[in-house]
């Protein structure tokens, strides 16, 4: 008999297939889909729309601590999961953006953020029969969730994941410019003193180079009942 009520993490690296995976299981089981990644993306987004200087730990603080992120159901068929809205807004996809993707390591470092974020993750986490995704949601937000999985790829394969989902979607793409972000958020999410982006100890790993997504998906199910 399936136990329906588990608390299931997966963290990992950009671009390793995390998000795939996690709407796909979430919706075999029926679970709440939760990308924390989202709202790492908002506040800096956010930021960078006011004009905030990005590296005054401060003030981007506070803003992480008033924003108001409201996630409905998608008003459009273009791929999206969810209309991501703020202040009235529709910023789905401009928190997908280049200029966001090169600054949100820097604003995911800053303690006070991490903790505003944090809280909201955990009280939704903390239901139950929920898929939620990140980096820190095994180690940190749900360290008592029932399973743990760390997804992995190479970073040529991450970046070419990247690059095809963004012309997927008609916009420009350089793989090399890609290669090199990635590489530059890995190195910073790796390394920030809080929270940073390691595999539970618990943790089961997938690495996901070779495998496609039905396959991920198997695995991960089988895990996940
Ligand atoms: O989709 P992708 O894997 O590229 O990134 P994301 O999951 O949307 O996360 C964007 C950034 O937010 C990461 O590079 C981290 O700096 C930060 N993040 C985090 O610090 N903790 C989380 N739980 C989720 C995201």
């Amino acid at each position: 008999m399936m136990r329906q009520d588990k608390i299931i993490a997966i963290d990992g690296p950009a671009g390793s297939g995390k998000s795939t995976l996690g709407r796909r299981l979430a919706e075999r089981l029926a679970y709440l889909y939760f990308d924390t990644g989202v709202m790492y993306r908002v506040v800096t987004f956010v930021a960078l729309a006011r004009g905030l200087d990005v590296y005054d730990e401060t003030l981007i603080t506070a803003l992480a601590e008033q924003i108001r992120i409201d996630v409905q159901p998608p008003s459009v068929q273009d791929g999206r999961e969810n209309d991501i809205i703020v202040d009235g807004a529709d910023v789905t996809w401009d928190i997908r953006k280049p200029d966001v993707d090169a600054r949100v390591s820097i604003v995911a470092a800053y303690p006070g953020v991490r903790k505003a974020l944090g809280t909201q993750q955990r009280r939704v986490g903390l239901r139950g029969r929920v898929v939620m995704v990140g980096r820190d949601i095994g180690t940190v937000i749900l360290p008592d969730a029932d399973v743990k999985i760390y997804l992995d790829a190479s970073a040529e394969e991450r970046a070419r994941r990247r690059y095809q989902e963004r012309c997927a979607r008609g916009e420009t793409a350089d793989y090399d410019e890609i290669l090199l972000s990635i590489q530059a958020r890995d190195e910073l999410d790796s390394n920030r003193a809080v929270s940073p982006l390691r595999p539970a100890e618990d943790a089961i790993h997938l690495n996901s180079d070779d495998l496609d997504i039905e396959q991920v998906l198997e695995k991960a199910t089988a895990l996940a009942v």
